[in-house]
């Protein structure tokens, strides 16, 4: 049996590759949903928009501080764990709930197949830096993304046996969705957009958003570049960035926020962006996927492949400097490579997961 675990926005998206697999396959697995998203926006909308089937269990951990949430997800997980008795639980990506479901499971002597293994950002001041160097190294299966993601694991002395590259998920939630998505309600006629007539913002990193002058800052490069080019800034805004915006008074000038967007939405408000201004991990990667130019809103990125194919540039959050890299990147011409694979990587995961009983290892 296959426990796969999940709790927030983009560990939703990117498992749905796994359970629509799991489904076809007809195979005895479960959700096990932690909580730690819960608004419609950000936790049902994407179980609705991707059709997915409901969760066996919602732990309904909600917010809290790193240690609290993180300790209230653990003894769930736990409890659902020892009841359950699953062969292997899948977590992906860097989140609270995917650190704790891999430590839970661990200790329990369960197998952990960790999806999208391997990324680093090699900046511990990140708490999601600190969830995927922990839950690397209590997996029993490491699915790497892509080869650079490997070398970084065997850097640290993981057993290559454990490694598979199987690309990324989100290739698969991508490619299956993208024409779903140009069928659907047209998110561009209802906010009055054309085509590459609009520039696409999130944000929501802690260290960038619960920062005020971090954040004040990033407002200003986003309004300059408004000022700059004439076109509307779109921004559809994460909980807890509207939170510090409410909580430090800043104001919005030029930049038109709207709720989080479902994800058929996103996608279509992505695919026809003229550039992408983020510090997400995961719109780095479909903003490449999709190839839309990308700006990213940090220092560092554990998505060095986007910008090695020359479809992102780090910015930081400097006002400045977010204007010149808008600049540089919307004079790029021509495309680059997709670095996360062929849409595939679901498929390669469940029937690794699905052979565990007779496998000693990822590769054998
Ligand atoms: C979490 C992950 C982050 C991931 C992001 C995806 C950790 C440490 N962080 O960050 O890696 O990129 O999810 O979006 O696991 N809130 C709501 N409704 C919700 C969820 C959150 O209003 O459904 C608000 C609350 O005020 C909460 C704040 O957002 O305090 C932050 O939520 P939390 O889950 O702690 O972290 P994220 O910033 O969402
Ligand atoms: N996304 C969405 N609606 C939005 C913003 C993002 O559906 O309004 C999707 C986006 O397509 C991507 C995922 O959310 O697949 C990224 O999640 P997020 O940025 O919250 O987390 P991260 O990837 O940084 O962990």
């Amino acid at each position: 049996m296959i426990s796969i675990v999940l709790g927030t926005r983009p560990e939703t998206i990117k498992m749905s590759p796994i359970i629509r697999e799991c489904e076809t396959r007809n195979l005895d697995y479960f959700i096990l949903h932690s909580g730690q998203h819960y608004s419609y926006d950000m936790d049902r909308a994407f179980f609705e928009d991707l059709e997915l089937p409901e969760p066996k269990y919602n732990l309904d951990v909600g917010s809290g501080t790193q240690a609290g949430q993180t300790a209230k997800i653990m003894t769930g997980i736990e409890d659902i764990l020892v009841k359950e008795s699953p062969g292997i639980i899948l977590v992906q990506g860097d989140t609270n709930t995917v650190m704790t479901g891999a430590l839970a499971a661990a200790k329990l002597h369960i197998r952990v197949g960790h999806v999208e293994a391997g990324l680093r950002s090699f900046d511990r001041t990140m708490p999601e830096e600190i969830n995927r160097v922990v839950a690397d190294h209590v997996s029993d299966y490491l699915f790497a993304p892509t080869e650079t993601a490997r070398q970084y694991l065997l850097n640290e002395g993981i057993e290559e046996n454990k490694i598979c590259v199987t690309g990324n998920t989100i290739v698969d939630a991508v490619f299956q969705n993208r024409e779903i998505a140009k069928k659907g309600a047209d998110i561009l006629d209802t906010l009055g957009l054309e085509p590459q007539g609009y520039f696409l913002v999130t944000s929501h990193r802690q260290e960038n958003v619960d920062n005020p002058e971090k954040l004040r800052s990033i407002i200003a490069g986003l309004e300059a570049v408004h000022r700059e080019y004439s076109l509307p800034v779109i921004f559809p805004m994460h909980p807890r960035t509207r939170k510090m915006v409410e909580r430090f008074g800043v104001s919005l000038d030029g930049i038109s926020v709207m709720s989080p967007a479902g994800f058929l939405e996103f996608l279509q408000l992505e695919s026809n962006a003229r550039l992408v201004l983020t510090d997400s991990g995961g719109v780095q990667e479909e903003t490449c996927i999709l190839g839309v130019p990308c700006v990213t809103l940090r220092e560092n990125t554990e998505r060095p492949e986007t910008i090695e194919v020359g479809g992102n540039v780090l910015a930081g959050t400097g006002a400045d400097r977010i204007l010149v890299s808008a600049r540089e990147m919307l004079s790029r011409t021509g495309s680059w490579q997709n670095s996360y694979g062929d849409g595939t990587a679901g498929g390669m995961i469940v029937t690794i997961c699905n052979g565990i009983s007779s496998r000693s290892s990822c590769t054998r």
